[in-house]
């Protein structure tokens, strides 16, 4: 059965105050995409889930146009005023990631970080992102780790077999992150299931880090993060190849041959029906598809593009 895509608007779940006490986590992904993103510039970037726009700081000043997209509407309302004021550049749109409403070819770069768990149809998703993606282009994909140190140990102690298979693990999910009662999917990943799938639709791994080395309570409790932030640097610097981590961050490269020169400069030249495809007629607040005529609304400057 299909799950239904994850809707953090539906149970009122306020993203942001997950992060509050989770300083450490938080500066131990921007060491990683500070390293992947270094010295890369373009025009367009998507932030594919981006919530709130926490990770905007690592990708909008190197890009001249940037994209949060997230289904969350609610979230994206809330926080736009606050990352326009620090990024003019950002723009939110509510959208779905397996149904995105962007001409082929339009991005530079992109990235997914703490998505992929909610992503049941992994290749269908990953198919649509080579859509959006020029061919070269940069994308950065996180996971979470199956086999990482303290789900080995668990495993053993509990003597489970289910670590031993590369398919995805799927994590009890009642009251987290938007979901209830095991509706949507929660899953975690083996390395190798992963590489294979992105192999498969052309999505080239050029490197790779293991990020949050130190993600356990009672270290958190008695380093604190700045010390907690130094070590971690120590050790994705010597281990960046090590599945111990419970978070893997892989850097690609999109790799394609149908590609058609494009250079587009405002967002309605990049914008289609993420139904169809197909190219849209603007109003002021309202877009209507030319081919399907579905209708799409803008309030408070984001555009609504969600289907299912
Ligand atoms: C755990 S949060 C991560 C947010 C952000 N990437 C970060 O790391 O701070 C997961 C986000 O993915 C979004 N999401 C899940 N499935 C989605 C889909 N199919 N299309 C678009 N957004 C989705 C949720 O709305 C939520 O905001
Ligand atoms: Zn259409």
């Amino acid at each position: 059965m299909i799950k239904k895509v994850v809707n953090y608007d539906g149970y009122d779940y306020d993203y942001t105050k997950y992060w509050k006490d989770r300083e450490y986590e938080n500066n131990a992904e921007h060491l990683v995409l500070d390293k992947f993103l270094k010295d890369k510039h373009g025009s367009w970037f998507i932030d594919i889930g981006g919530s709130y726009g926490r990770l905007a700081d690592t990708y909008a000043n190197k890009f001249d146009r940037c994209i949060v997209l997230d289904y969350s509407l609610k979230t994206l309302k809330k926080n736009l005023h606050i990352v326009k004021e620090k990024f003019p550049n950002v723009t939110f749109i509510a959208a779905n990631a397996y149904k995105m409403p962007f001409r082929p070819n339009s991005f530079d770069g992109g990235l997914m970080v703490r998505v992929l768990h909610h992503i049941e149809r992994q290749e269908e998703y990953f198919n649509e992102l080579t859509r959006i993606l020029k061919d070269d282009s940069i994308y950065i994909q996180e996971f979470a780790n199956k086999i990482h140190l303290k789900a080995r140990i668990r495993a053993l102690l509990k003597r489970d077999k289910a670590l031993l298979s590369k398919e995805p693990l799927q994590q009890p999910t009642i009251n987290m992150e938007g979901s209830r009662d095991g509706d949507v999917s929660f899953l975690n990943y083996h390395p190798q299931y992963i590489k294979e799938i992105l192999e498969t639709c052309n999505i080239e791994v050029k490197d790779r880090q293991g990020c949050s080395f130190f993600r356990i309570p009672l270290f958190k409790k008695i380093l604190g993060a700045n010390l907690l932030t130094l070590l971690e640097e120590i050790f994705q610097k010597l281990l960046p190849n090590s599945n111990i981590p419970p978070s893997i961050f892989l850097k690609t490269e999109i790799d394609k041959d149908d590609e058609e020169e494009t250079s587009y400069e405002t967002l309605q030249q990049i914008l289609v029906c993420p139904m169809c495809k197909s190219s849209l007629a603007f109003g002021e607040n309202k877009a209507i598809c030319d081919n399907c005529h579905k209708e799409y609304i803008k309030d408070d400057n984001i555009w609504d593009f969600r289907v299912e």
